[in-house]
């Protein structure tokens, strides 16, 4: 796989629901790449097709047409089977209210994704304790969700989202139901993430989640309006004494 084929191709997607009278056209025809390494926002109004986009990234819904490419791979000619690999092996997903496996510790929920993959026992425990650890939760993988706060466990689906070492991380409002600290926590992870190369699209509402990003697409009405390259947050500070000199 070389470089220039990009995690993600998107042409044209439509995506529509229900029928007659009922129909909603939640998306319009979208198209965007996603290069590897990149991290992108996607921003929008309540109901601008945001959800929507994600779960058809993510394989978790198919759209009314268009065309969709994850690493090169046309999953409209792909079977459930093929579907199901793919979700399992190049996708990860986070969602705004975390959804572990309540009553299975979090170093089983991290563990979960590999079961489905088929690797070995002791293969997963050292790839899951790594992904804990990569999420500073290496003294709680032990305890099971309810144990946890809101913020450790959004760590610990971030973990079970890594462990597969997915080409691509997917997150729909991560810090959506989380404090400011947990939310600044969360942020610092994926930051890391973003800048050990790891390709990352997530939704928010926040203008300050969005800016640790590299790129924001903005939708309305199902519809890009906006797509566009930020400065990095921790570029190199204005220049104040040479302009006060
Ligand atoms: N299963 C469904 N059946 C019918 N309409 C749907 C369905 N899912 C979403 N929609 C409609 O599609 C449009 C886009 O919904 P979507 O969930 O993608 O919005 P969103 O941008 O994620 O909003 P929010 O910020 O509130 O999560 C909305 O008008 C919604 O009502
Ligand atoms: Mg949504």
């Amino acid at each position: 796989m070389t470089d220039s084929v990009p995690v993600l191709r998107v042409r044209d997607l439509v995506k529509e629901y229900g029928e007659g009278d009922a129909r909603v056209r939640a998306l319009r025809g979208v198209s965007l790449d996603v290069h590897r390494g990149d991290y992108v926002a996607i921003m929008g109004a309540s109901g601008s097709g945001k959800s929507t986009l994600m779960n058809i990234l993510g394989c978790l819904d198919i759209p009314t047409s268009g065309t969709y490419l994850i690493d090169g791979a046309d999953v409209g000619l792909l079977d459930e089977r093929q579907l199901a690999i793919l979700r399992n092996r190049r996708v990860g997903f986070v969602f705004q209210s975390f959804n572990l496996i309540p009553r299975m510790s979090a170093l089983a929920n991290v563990e979960l994704p590999l079961v489905y993959g088929g690797v070995g026992q002791a293969e997963r425990r050292a790839r899951a304790l790594a992904a804990l650890d990569q999420v500073g939760l290496t003294d709680r993988v032990h305890h099971e969700p309810n144990q946890l706060s809101g913020g450790q466990q959004q760590r610990v689906a971030v973990a079970r989202a890594l462990v597969t070492a997915p080409a691509l991380l997917l997150a729909d409002e991560p810090t959506g139901n989380l404090d400011t600290a947990s939310t600044g926590d969360v942020l610092r992870i994926l930051d890391r993430l973003s800048e050990e190369g790891r390709t990352i699209v997530l939704i928010t509402h926040e203008d300050d989640v969005a800016s640790h990003a590299k790129r924001v697409i903005r939708l309305v009405d199902g519809e890009v309006v906006e797509d566009r390259r930020q400065a990095p947050v921790d570029g190199p500070p204005p220049r104040l004494l040479e302009a006060a000199g």
